[in-house]
């Protein structure tokens, strides 16, 4: 198997809803792997889709009184557009109201038929619409879905059946064989269990409405859903059409999806595709829920979560950086406008934005637009540029197994280093000696270098801001630069290069301005008045300490407090800090912070807190007092 062809998909989703951030997050996923994938060099397909036959939209459609298809077609042009706004570079959009995709259907229906895996029955059980899954009445939780907790439907009528049950012990030893098909490995874990749990012959084809494919050979009965969407992956390849692109892409395949919908991928699409003798994909790849508070997002929840919404207020780049980021490897994340704003606001205006701008900034006033040669490494260079080389194989380590956060994580470290760089060459400095011209141009050449290699990293992620960093730093031309291997090597980077400033890439979130839709009443600040007068002995008494926050956490079931592990020079201490909703727990790590050293310890959930930090303000106005300069943690204000 070549090791270098990625067939990637997304779900087809419903045309039974708009789409919201959850099937933005999957798609920008699956867009950015692929976007990498290609920038490795690999030859990718990349497929997306609509899943427009059922129950389900069959209803919807008579609801709002028209027929499905063209209830289907208006709602697939929004799923069209909205990837076009959010950038997705997807080379197929298969629709199963298609008739390649029909006959594809038709024809693996008919195979399996033949073959004598399908046989005609009577079913009697429950059916979940919004689901679109048969349930035995003992699988249901309080009479409900167990999947969605929805009520379900008693549902009887004569229907084709394939027999799942047959290939159980096949699936499972495949499952044994291949640690990689399912993942991430707890969800291996899960359907293990639920296979071991035993199979049972699925219900395959409808009788009690018209909107599906026809089985070829029983006049009356539609293909079940399930069965008719999962093909997708065949037919949009042109599985019956003799198209080479089937021979050449299957089976390098990976499909992406949350985790509701594993369960379909992972056992009744891989035994659909052992009984017609088609070998299977290599990866079903299961992410965790985009949550609002109060549950799974829906509809009701208003347009918050709609994200032509927040492409149009924040910039297509940092949504996609927002989703990629905050949804962990595997788990589920609670949504929020703050923490988007936040995310925007550190990460990307203050960390990377302002590194940007800064390096620009000092080449355009301390050497005339120009980025000179560097000298001799010295001081802090070398260690830059080995967090840029570790950083590389960290992050090429995240993108193999999809772990996007991580990789975003881990290139926020070379963000920070190069950041920290800038305070210890202390640029500023070198330009009021003419001694130090050399070591100026030294280090302003490496700040250079290493945005562009950050640049390209973020390229997958971010696809808007980096042609505009190249043209600043004039490469945008040299392609040559901007390639995933050109970051494996520091100083491609020609010097003598004109640089050409312009609008920072990142800018800040005015909260008040740009939240007045969701924040409503917002009132300013009250006056607080001011305390009685104390000598300077009461003030000596307050023991308050430079600190430097080494590592920092959310406290579990709380949304306030962040548990932050301080440096204090000849000790490590734990404080809790109530900024959760104002700043992420990575973005204060290397921060220097002032602490009350001397306040008795208090508990909060469960975590002792030894001191407290210093922040002026409250709610979105809420910031963390820092230390200008490297002052060593421990160091006593007075
Ligand atoms: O299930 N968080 O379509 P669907 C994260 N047609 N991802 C989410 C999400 C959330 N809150 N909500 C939705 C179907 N998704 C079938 C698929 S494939 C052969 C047929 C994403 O419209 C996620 O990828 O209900 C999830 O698996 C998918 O949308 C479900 O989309
Ligand atoms: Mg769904």
């Amino acid at each position: 198997m070549s090791d270098r062809i990625y067939y990637v998909t997304t779900p087809i989703y419903y045309p039974s809803d708009k789409l919201h951030i959850g099937h933005a997050y999957t798609t920008v996923a699956a867009d950015c792997i692929a976007r990498y994938k290609r920038m490795r060099g690999y030859d990718v397909f990349f497929l997306t889709g609509s899943d427009e036959h059922g129950q389900k939209i069959e209803r919807t459609a008579l609801d709002s009184g028209t027929d499905p298809q063209s209830y289907v077609d208006g709602i697939v042009e929004s799923f069209r557009e909205l990837w076009k706004k959010l950038l997705i570079t997807n080379d197929d959009f298969i629709r199963t109201t298609e008739p390649r995709h029909k006959k594809a259907v038709q024809a693996l229906f008919q195979k399996l038929y033949d073959k004598g895996d399908i046989y005609k029955s009577f079913y009697e059980g429950m059916y979940c619409t919004p689901c679109e899954a048969f349930w035995l009445e003992r699988q249901l939780i309080d009479g409900n879905c167990p999947d969605c907790g929805r009520p379900v439907e008693h549902v009887k009528e004569e229907s084709y059946f394939f027999k799942m049950s047959k290939y159980q012990n096949r699936l499972l030893q495949y499952i044994e064989e291949n640690p990689d098909f399912i993942q991430p490995v707890s969800r291996r874990h899960e359907m293990v269990n639920f296979i071991k749990g035993g199979l049972e012959d699925l219900c395959v084809s409808r009788t009690t409405f018209q909107w599906g494919v026809p089985v070829p050979f029983a006049p009356g009965h539609v293909v079940y859903v399930w069965f008719d969407a999962l093909v997708n992956y065949l037919s949009a390849l042109g599985w019956q059409d003799g198209d080479p692109r089937f021979e050449h892409y299957w089976p390098h395949t990976v499909h992406m999806m949350a985790k509701d919908i594993v369960r379909f991928h992972s056992v009744i699409w891989p035994i659909v595709l052992m009984a017609a003798d088609i070998p299977l994909p290599r990866t079903i790849f299961g992410h965790g829920w985009l949550l609002l508070e109060g549950g799974k997002m829906s509809k009701s929840k208003g347009n918050v979560v709609d994200p032509l919404v927040l492409i149009d207020r924040y910039g297509v780049d940092t949504v996609r950086y927002y989703l990629l980021r905050e949804l962990p490897y595997g788990d589920d994340s609670y949504y929020s406008e703050d923490d988007l704003i936040n995310r925007i606001n550190t990460d990307l205006a203050n960390d990377l934005g302002n590194l940007i701008s800064r390096t620009l900034g000092m080449v355009q006033k301390y050497q005339d637009n120009v980025v000179a040669e560097a000298g001799t490494p010295q001081g802090p260079d070398n260690d830059l540029i080995n967090c840029a080389m570790q950083v590389k194989d960290e992050l090429e380590q995240h993108m193999e197994r999809l772990d996007f956060s991580n990789a975003l994580a881990a290139i926020w470290k070379l963000v920070r280093r190069s950041n920290r760089y800038v305070d210890e060459t202390a640029p500023w400095n070198l330009k009021r000696d003419p001694n130090k011209k050399e070591r100026l141009q030294t280090v302003l050449y490496n700040l250079s270098e290493a945005v562009r290699i950050l640049t390209i990293w973020c390229s997958p992620f971010m696809p808007v801001f980096p042609e505009r960093v190249f043209e600043q730093f004039g490469i945008a031309g040299r392609r040559d630069l901007q390639t995933w291997d050109s970051t494996g090597e520091w100083g491609l980077l020609p010097s003598d290069l004109r640089i050409e400033t312009g609008p920072g890439v990142f800018p800040r979130i005015e909260v008040e301005r740009d939240k007045e839709k969701t924040v409503e009443g917002k009132k300013p600040p009250k006056e607080k008045p001011q305390k009685p007068q104390i000598t300077i002995d009461d003030f000596t008494k307050v023991d308050l300490r430079v600190a430097l926050v080494k590592d920092a956490e959310k406290i579990k079931g709380t949304d306030r407090l962040l548990k932050l592990e301080l440096d204090l020079g000849s000790e490590t201490r734990t404080v809790v800090a109530g900024i959760a909703q104002q700043y992420t727990p990575d973005s204060l790590v290397g921060k220097r912070v002032v602490i009350v050293a001397n306040l008795a310890p208090v508990k909060l959930r469960g975590v002792t807190s030894r001191g407290m930090i210093l922040a002026a303000g409250e709610g979105d106005r809420l910031g963390v007092l820092t230390v200008e300069r490297e002052i060593p943690p421990g160091t006593r204000i007075e």
